[in-house]
């Protein structure tokens, strides 16, 4: 049964991170799933449901798998696990890029279902007409530029961006297109540092940087990475903080041998007639 979680009025909007451009770095983790949510709540400022979900929790190869009521389910959760952080759920490819109606409709579907502050999608100049017509239905958007994994199977691969004049350009002006088109704040995954440092200097909203350099105003990382969870190959861009496949797989051992050894279920976990009470 879950437990209340601390009521709070100062749920973080869009506009609250918006103004922390230039300010203390803005902290923000993926979740997907309420009882992460719930840890991860009172330490950071935004929660974003990303389309890693397919990959991370359900075993598919790339985002590419992710739907929108996957999208909806696991930002249900999520909102129902946090009470403080701004809470951002991906916009899964299929649901946006066909033109301005179709991300204006899938944006409301998931508002409306999870309640939660803003949507985020792919891309830059392809998709500023869909992202100006999410914020003029007064739904915020975060945009997403650089490595985009919904285009792993078009660009061959995982890719770094930035390396030559041509992408660099193109990145430069995907970013002043997200901003233009009234996004709130802008992911760059996966760009030298320099690119990173000078879209942040000359777009106006906050830039979170995953795989981008600390120059950016924030910064995200796919929670299962952060904790050692990711069963694959982590990017090098990530930083582990902590090891749970190996406490997790320990754990497991442990139980293993007592159950077999008949060790547990030992005597307080068991009831009898006159001990326990009658909660389980
Ligand atoms: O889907 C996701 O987790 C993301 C982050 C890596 C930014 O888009």
């Amino acid at each position: 049964m879950a437990t209340q979680l601390p009521t709070t009025d100062i749920r973080i909007g869009a506009d609250m991170i918006r103004r922390r451009k230039g300010g203390t770095p803005i902290v923000c983790l993926t979740a997907y799933t309420y009882p992460i949510a719930r840890l991860l709540d009172p330490h950071v400022d935004l929660l974003l449901v990303g389309d890693s979900v397919a990959m991370v929790l359900h075993g598919h190869e790339t985002t590419l798998g992710a739907s929108l009521e996957m999208m909806i389910a696991h930002g249900q959760a999520v909102m129902r696990g946090s009470a403080r952080a701004c809470v951002v759920i991906d916009m899964p490819a299929g649901t946006y890029e066909d033109s301005a109606a179709q991300a204006v409709a899938s944006a409301r579907r998931i508002i409306g279902e999870t309640g939660c502050q803003a949507v985020k999608l792919e891309g830059g100049v392809d998709v500023a007409a869909q992202i100006a017509a999410i914020v003029a239905a007064g739904i915020p958007v975060m945009g997403h530029i650089g490595l985009q994994p919904q285009s792993v199977e078009k660009d061959g691969g995982y890719k770094i961006k930035g390396r030559t004049d041509e992408t660099v350009a193109a990145l430069l002006a995907d970013a002043l297109a997200v901003e233009q088109a009234g996004a709130f704040s802008l992911v760059i995954e996966g760009t030298i540092e320099t690119v990173a440092a000078d879209i942040t200097h000359r777009i106006a909203i906050p830039t979170i940087g995953i795989g981008a350099s600390s120059e950016c105003d924030g910064q995200i990382l796919v929670i299962d990475d952060m904790v050692g969870l990711t069963v694959d190959r982590v990017p090098k861009f990530v930083k582990q903080y902590a090891d749970l496949r190996s406490v997790i797989a320990h754990a497991a051992e442990r139980y293993a041998l007592e159950v077999r050894d008949r060790e547990f279920p030992g005597r307080v976990h068991v009831f009898s007639k006159t001990s326990g009470g009658d909660e389980a």
